[in-house]
């Protein structure tokens, strides 16, 4: 018998896009990056390349990515400057000659694919400034890999579709343990008073996982607001990187209007958009989020819907009309599994609009042009 199998379905292991097949596995590749990377003391970092006192001497940290890889890096920045350490976030299309780099400066080039011509540029210029450099990427031989002074390998496995989402997760993670390693060599801090509450999560994290991708309420959710007008995003601190990647990663795939703020800055502006058909996507992860709550309110009283994205018993959910609902874990990793229902959100509303999900329109995985 001659069996017939066309290689591009058997790639997408049963589901009906790649994209959903990335996202459902991420508990798999999240578990990967993690494994042998925390210390045998559950409390430090432990990574092959950068032993303790690898970053001693670096006064400050940049961090130059592109789309959702600036997401994460904007996630590794705070964790840097909570444990002290002075850390921005470029947009790498945006980090020219004006911003002063030196040799006590530590660039760290967040890429996915690791050939992003924006990004590529950047770490030449940082490297011609005399920075030391490290690029977080999935691709090893990619040429951020090469050029950079150091490498450090999400480890996330190949990623297809064109909406990077389980490499998100990744990042997220190593940008963590990286970030503590920085922190303990350059502060002499950790971003955390408990690191030990903080692996313990890291540890419990890609069964967090599973547990938000064993849910239906995405689909459902989706359903319900299917048709809107708009679709807005807000988080503060740690949640902000996560509204801002909801945005993008629903505009990409739903080719909906969808816009991420910073909770606080809706009323500086974006609430003169805010009507009954643009639901308010309000992500809380721990930080800071009564006022992320008091904000949503403000929407809700000019009549848009509130979709809690937050743990199960959080006040965010006494205003919300619907819910979104993610474990209890450690406030600063929370944020990741929030991302996760907002993947899902996305999937869902544009496999409902009939979308290519896996290949947007105009868009490609990895843009090789400035
Ligand atoms: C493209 C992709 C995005 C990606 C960005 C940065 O625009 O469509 O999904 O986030 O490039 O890619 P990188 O490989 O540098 O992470």
């Amino acid at each position: 018998e001659v069996v017939s199998w066309d290689p591009e379905e058997t790639g997408k292991g049963g589901y009906d896009h790649y994209m959903r097949k990335e996202i459902e596995t991420q508990h798999v590749s999240l578990a990967n990056g993690i494994k042998g990377r925390v210390g045998p003391d559950g409390r430090e970092p432990d990574l092959d390349d950068f032993p303790p006192g690898a970053f001693e001497g670096v006064e400050r940290v940049q961090f130059v990515a592109c789309g959702t890889s600036f997401h994460a890096a904007k996630y590794g920045t705070q964790l840097l400057n909570k444990a002290g350490v002075a850390a921005q976030a470029f947009r790498a299309s945006e980090y020219d000659d004006a911003i002063p780099v030196d040799r006590e400066t530590l660039v760290v080039a967040v890429t996915q694919s690791g050939e992003t011509a924006d990004t590529l540029a950047a770490l030449d210029r940082a490297t011609k400034a005399g920075a030391r450099t490290v690029a977080v990427t999935n691709v090893m031989g990619s040429s951020a890999a090469r050029e950079a002074d150091d490498a450090l390998f999400i480890r996330a496995g190949p990623e297809i579709g064109v909406a990077a989402t389980k490499t998100f997760s990744s990042q997220v993670v190593s940008l963590s343990l990286l970030a503590h390693r920085v922190s303990a060599d350059a502060a002499d801090e950790s971003p955390w008073d408990d690191p030990a509450a903080f692996y313990d999560a890291l540890e419990r994290l890609p069964d967090h996982v599973e547990r938000v991708l064993g849910r239906e309420d995405a689909a459902g959710v989706a359903d319900d607001y299917l048709g809107s007008d708009a679709f807005f995003f807000i988080g503060r601190g740690l949640a902000y990187p996560v509204a801002i990647e909801g945005a993008l990663k629903f505009k990409e795939i739903t080719y909906e209007h969808a816009e991420g703020f910073a909770a606080g800055e809706l009323k500086h502006g974006p609430l003169a958009l805010v009507t009954p058909r643009t639901p308010v996507f309000t992500v809380v992860t721990g930080d800071d989020d009564e006022t992320t709550v008091t904000n949503a309110r403000e929407a809700q009283t000019r009549g848009a819907p509130i979709v809690a994205v937050s743990p199960p018993d959080h006040t965010v959910t006494d205003a919300a009309d619907a819910h979104l609902p993610i474990p209890d874990t450690h406030p600063d990793i929370a944020g990741l599994l929030a991302n996760v229902q907002l993947q899902l959100l996305s999937y869902h509303t544009a496999d409902r609009l009939g979308r290519a999900i896996d290949k947007p329109r105009n868009l490609a995985k990895s843009v090789t042009v400035e």
